[in-house]
């Protein structure tokens, strides 16, 4: 039986909804999906020549295999699987974690828990990393780490596996380093492959041509989710399903083209502020993936032909109901400048029945023998309301639940829509230079040979800058 798809409903963008000034009208849209489209014809056909990588992963059925054999040697006895990695190498990790086990998996016991507890340590702040490495004590060797690094040179990453590395070989000798630690890198090259090589490391693959942030579908992301019970095929399916979706050049089957036209559209109309806003616990974390995906590939300095240009949306995060009590004020009177994305899910793997309890004051009533899926979503379409009532255009994602298939769907057609819009704004979505500098300095800082220009430059602006404290 095909998987039920998620949906994008669009109706609170249109000018009939909130106003000529502040909505699109159906020509508009018209309009803009027909460069979309076009768009989407230079991708698929790009793709012919080996760009684009990360769509081709939904149907790498040998990347799967390579995922699954990993699992079934290392799992046995895990209780606890720590990810070491940041950026791309982390955030698809804990979204696919948070989206498809139970919110308190964690604190589940046998087999309510389908695998080990995950952690994914993507900072280096002490005090969290210290108290990890006293609470894992006794379990250091019922515990797994997955190191996690396309370049093998980051800095965070690179440190914590130095830690962890010597952790393990002082508390259960050199022979468990290659039981206990598992390496996810570049297949060839890199600092981290180096490392695999000498030590003699179980690596899995990065695909060479996918970037960190686009690499979730592959053994990036699908070794600790497959470790913690995800399934993994079902994720992949549902990611292919939609692969087939955004590679139609007809806008109105092409959710990621239309996607990529309504927000290209208010871009331009200077509402460059993106608020996605689930309303489910379970795709909170979906929204700070999709935060590095939307943030790093296209706030660009540079077109696609290296002549100056500063674009960028800026992705933000909001959690339903939760930032209505904190948020919803700005939203509603503060500068229209925003455009909402819902993330609204029909059916929730639970509901709980709200009871009726006798002597309660009359003013709860309304609450009783309802439940809290109803609650919750009752309160997404209120503030929708109040949004359009104040112009503010609204788009919707619709779960009819949440799964593998429909999560693997949602990865794919927000990648796409980043690769459509990176057309539509004419930049290149896979790079970020921006980046690099203060990597260059933090390596500077720490006196990484090779950066004696960068502590110059550091140390003449510490200089000039003199203390402004108070
Ligand atoms: O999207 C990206 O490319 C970045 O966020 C990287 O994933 C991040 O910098 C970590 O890089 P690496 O996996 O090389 O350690």
């Amino acid at each position: 039986m095909a998987e039920p798809m998620i949906q994008l409903d669009y109706g609170n963008v249109l000018d009939g909804a909130i106003g000529v000034a502040h909505g699109l009208s159906l020509s508009e849209i018209k309009r803009g999906t027909t460069e979309a489209c076009d768009a989407v014809v230079q991708i698929e056909h790009e793709r012919k020549d080996g760009q684009h990588r990360y769509r081709d992963l939904p149907g790498d059925a040998e990347m799967v295999k390579v995922v699954t054999t990993a699992v079934r040697k290392f799992k046995p006895g895990i209780e606890n699987l720590v990810v070491l990695g940041i950026g791309g190498s982390a955030l698809g990790n804990i979204a696919l974690q948070t989206a498809l086990n139970a919110p308190y998996y964690q604190l589940a016991e046998g087999k309510a828990r389908r695998g080990p507890r995950l952690f994914v340590m993507d900072n280096v702040d002490p005090a969290q990393i210290g108290n990890l490495i006293e609470l894992l004590g006794p379990k250091l060797g019922k515990t797994l780490f997955n190191v996690i690094s396309k370049s093998g040179e980051t800095a965070e990453t690179a440190a914590q596996f130095l830690i962890f590395r010597d952790l393990v070989a002082k508390k259960l000798g050199k022979k468990a380093l290659t039981r206990n630690i598992i390496v996810t890198t570049d297949p060839e090259q890199g600092t981290m492959r180096e490392i695999v090589e000498s030590e003699g490391y179980y690596a899995l693959p990065v695909p060479p041509g996918v970037g960190g942030r686009f690499s979730v579908l592959s053994a990036v992301g699908l070794f600790s989710a497959a470790m913690c019970g995800i399934n993994i095929a079902k994720l992949a399916g549902g990611a292919e399903a939609m692969g087939k979706r955004v590679s139609s050049k007809a806008a109105a089957k092409n959710p990621a083209a239309l996607l990529a036209t309504i927000l290209n559209a208010y871009y331009v109309r200077g509402k460059r502020l993106h608020v996605m806003m689930p309303y489910a616990y379970q795709l909170k974390d979906l929204a700070d993936w999709y935060r590095q995906l939307w943030a790093e590939s296209l706030g660009k300095e540079h077109d696609a032909d290296g002549k100056p240009q500063v674009v960028g949306p800026t992705p933000i995060k909001a959690l339903g109901a939760t930032d209505q009590h904190s948020q919803v004020q700005l939203y509603r009177e503060g500068p229209n400048d925003k455009v909402f994305i819902f993330l609204e899910v029909e059916k929730f793997a639970k509901d709980i029945k709200i009871p009726r309890v006798p002597g309660m004051p009359e003013t709860l009533g309304y609450l009783q023998d309802t439940s809290l899926s109803k609650l919750l979503n009752a309160e997404k379409q209120a503030t929708e309301y109040a949004l359009v009532a104040s112009n503010r255009p609204c788009l919707t994602i619709r779960f009819p639940v949440i799964n593998e298939a429909t999560i693997g769907q949602f990865i794919m057609l927000w990648e796409a829509a980043t690769s459509i819009t990176g057309k539509l704004l004419h930049l290149n979505p896979y790079d970020q230079p921006a980046v690099q500098m203060g990597k260059d300095y933090t390596y500077a800082l720490m006196g990484k040979t090779g950066y004696d220009k960068q502590a110059k430059a550091y140390a003449k602006y510490a200089k000039a800058r003199g203390k402004r404290t108070v």
